[in-house]
């Protein structure tokens, strides 16, 4: 018989493998000072793109004023208890009524984490008669949300429609048969390559078959749509999301999530969610950082119109110094490049060390063997100059890794 603790010190996992030469620096690294495009690593001031910070929101000074009276006020021990037993609040209600009016939806229940949110949501709207149909590159909270279902599931190659239709033709006879219903899910952005999902073309499926759609718009709610609103009112096709979800933890700088709808599948998921009823609620100061950022995203257009200004720059600018940057068409900003394990890993502690830029890295196993991306995240508060000096040092770094000078394991500190 094994032991727990035994098979943990065998298998330490695919990154915790890792862990004794990468903590600290690759992973769980310590960005210090007030969070922004310039920040600490290690005591020296870096070019930070590498938080989804992307309208400037974190250390905007309405929002540290708003964050400290909050805290002042009210402490973040209240409100206590779920808020079906004791933990509600006027502000709570607010803060729904208002998500809702920004997101176009009836109703919206306020949730304590982003992930819990989504994977709570799809364990409440489905029970073992029913099928989900998902990307195949959903993000893991959508992954563990599947995992939780009791029925049949079937997965579409990511954001192909023809085998989401595909895999609709097999939900739907299954669902015929079970007596049970569909939900399609996927995402606004998908956050690894930027591209947005297809939900336009989604809906459209809609006249062919029978489901409802959940979209997970972590990275779209603040950044995209005319008013915002994400990525369903940028397609045009907010009214036509049944389920929609966006975090504090991104546009909002800020920790939470919310899912919107139809009034009474709200009030469904109200009184039947488990990881609202059984938990907590928000706490106050966060949900009333979270009304003063909401306002700061209604009232002031020119925080996403900077966020774009940067993004387009960037976008540009890179493609025109040759460089591959795929799909997106969203802020998040891959960069493809090829290269080992040890070579990203050296071209990483150049970027940093020599030329005071950090951003983060993506390598298998997360994308496949040989391939690096770097990910950089534009905000509203970067500056031109930034990306002018970031896409000149990626031009650098990158004619080394060409010339092979990061198959050594010599780059140091200057
Ligand atoms: C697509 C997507 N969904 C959900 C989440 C989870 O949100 P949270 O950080 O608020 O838990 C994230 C990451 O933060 C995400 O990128």
């Amino acid at each position: 018989m094994a032991d727990i603790f035994e098979k943990i010190k065998a298998n330490r996992g695919p990154i915790g493998q890792h862990a004794k030469e990468s903590h600290g620096y690759f992973t769980f690294p310590k960005l210090e000072g007030d969070i922004g495009p310039h920040m600490f690593f290690r005591g020296k001031k870096k070019l930070n793109w590498s938080l989804n910070n992307y309208l400037g929101l974190a250390n905007h000074p309405d929002v540290r004023k708003a964050d400290t009276e909050a805290a002042a006020e009210f402490g973040f021990a209240a409100p206590m208890g779920a808020r079906m037993m004791s933990g509600n609040s006027n502000y709570h209600e607010q803060l729904e009524a208002e998500l809702s009016a920004f997101v176009e939806k009836e109703d919206t229940i306020l949730c304590n984490f982003g992930y819990q949110a989504i994977l709570s949501a799809i364990d409440c709207l489905v029970d073992r008669h029913d099928v989900i149909v998902y990307d195949a590159e959903s993000h893991a909270c959508i992954i563990d949300g599947v995992r939780l279902h009791m029925g049949k599931r079937f997965v579409f190659k990511h954001n192909d429609v023809e085998d989401c239709d595909k895999q609709l033709q097999r939900a739907t006879k299954l669902a015929e048969e079970t007596g049970g219903a569909i939900l399609v899910i996927t995402e606004g952005v998908f956050g690894m390559r930027g591209d947005q999902g297809k939900l336009k073309e989604i809906v459209e499926l809609k006249k062919k078959y029978n489901f409802r759609l959940l979209v997970d718009d972590a990275h779209g709610i603040g950044t995209l749509g005319a008013k915002g609103g994400g990525a369903g009112q940028e397609q045009g096709v907010q009214d036509q999301i049944d389920i929609y979800f966006g975090t504090f933890a991104k546009s909002f700088a800020l920790i939470g999530g919310f899912i919107s709808s139809d009034e009474q599948v709200v009030e469904y998921l109200r009184y039947n969610m488990r990881s609202q009823i059984f938990a907590k609620a928000l706490p106050l100061p966060l949900v009333k950082g979270a009304l003063k950022r909401l306002e700061l995203m209604r009232n002031h257009p020119e925080l996403k119109e900077n966020l774009w200004k940067i993004t387009n720059a960037l976008q540009s600018g890179l493609k025109n110094a040759g460089f591959e940057i795929g799909v997106t068409d969203s802020c998040v900003t891959p960069v493809y490049l090829n290269g080992s394990i040890p070579e990203s890993t050296n071209l990483i502690y150049d970027l940093r060390e020599n030329y005071n830029v950090f951003c983060s890295m993506v390598v298998y196993p997360v994308v496949p063997k040989g391939m690096i991306i770097l990910r950089i995240i534009p905000t509203a508060v970067h500056t031109l100059e930034d990306v002018e000096y970031t896409i000149d040092c990626f031009s650098k770094i990158v004619g080394k890794l060409k010339a092979g000078e990061y198959m050594s394991d010599k780059i140091a500190a200057t």
